[in-house]
């Protein structure tokens, strides 16, 4: 008997679509359907291994010196040998987009947590750098906000950006069939972030959001910048479910307003005036950082 398994799954076809031809892996720039990782890489037996995403506008990476540190940073939180310094990345993120034509999108870098003796510890690991089609939030969202569903959870070692994400993908079915956005962790009543992006709230002109056991977005540090004064702080459940306004921020969903977390409305259920004002504010934020990169070619 053939210990051949004859899989059908060979004869499905993966869709390649969201990603461009090109990335990097193997330390070179190739093909994009070359790039593999070995089955027994700690990144995958483990979830051991950290990534980043940077959004790209006219062929530009935005605020692409935040991404970098902080990738390199999760590298070195998580004792992987990055052998990458910031310039480096830089040239192969440029090379990339030139070499894609992406003029609008993602870049997505991942970083492994490498092939070991044991299985177990951190090794040398590979970088992958990849480009991504990338589709924001409809304008629907953005006008009406959108819903969220409660989950008891702290993301394990929350300051870094790793990879484990397997309850918020496990959890994905259910908010789905709840046309909900997304969760909203919070642990022992006091809220955190949600599985892709911060939170704030704004109740009496105050702004505030979670200061622990957070990822530390570069979008939430570009919102505190424009809105001036932000309280970064504890913040309670019940307190963001009586707040006057709410909303998450992200790379993929700039400022997107919040309007019902587990079917409480969050004051009249719209998107509130403070809110809209910072989303306009991001907006020329976002304007001026492209039209910067003009300046400089
Ligand atoms: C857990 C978590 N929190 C917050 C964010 C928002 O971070 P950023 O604004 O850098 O995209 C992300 C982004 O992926 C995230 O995964």
């Amino acid at each position: 008997m053939s210990m051949q398994h004859d899989c059908k799954c060979k004869d499905k076809l993966i869709n390649f679509n969201n990603m461009k031809t090109f990335c990097y892996a193997k330390n070179q720039i190739i093909s994009s359907e070359q790039a593999a990782i070995h089955p027994l890489d700690v990144g995958l037996i483990r979830g051991y291994a950290i990534f980043d995403f940077i959004r790209i506008e006219d062929f530009q990476p935005l605020y692409l010196a935040g991404y970098l540190a902080r990738f390199i940073s999760s590298a070195e939180k998580l004792n992987l040998p990055l052998n990458y310094d910031q310039d480096e990345l830089q040239n192969i993120i440029y090379a990339l987009i030139a070499k894609n034509e992406l003029q609008q999108g993602g870049i997505r870098m991942i970083f492994s947590g490498g092939v070991s003796d044991n299985h177990f510890s951190p090794a040398g690991g590979s970088l992958f750098i990849f480009c991504e089609e990338l589709t924001m939030p409809s304008p629907e969202k953005y006008e009406l906000g959108v819903r969220l569903l409660s989950e008891e959870y702290i993301r394990p070692l929350a300051s870094i950006k790793t990879t484990n994400y397997t309850l918020p993908v496990w959890l994905s079915r259910k908010w789905k069939e709840m046309e909900v956005e997304d969760v909203l962790y919070h642990h022992g009543g006091i809220i955190s972030e949600s599985s892709r992006s911060n939170i704030f709230m704004v109740k009496d002109g105050i702004i505030s959001t979670p200061k622990l056991n957070i990822l530390y977005g570069i979008t939430r540090k570009n919102v505190i910048a424009l809105a001036g004064q932000v309280q970064e702080r504890e913040i309670s459940f019940t307190e963001i479910l009586n707040a006057d306004e709410v909303f998450m921020t992200s790379t993929t969903k700039r400022i997107l307003p919040v309007t019902q977390i587990d079917g409480t409305l969050i004051r009249n259920g719209r998107p509130g005036e403070a809110t809209q004002e910072l989303m306009e504010k991001f907006w020329q934020l976002e304007q001026r950082e492209r039209s910067s990169f003009k300046q400089e070619n």
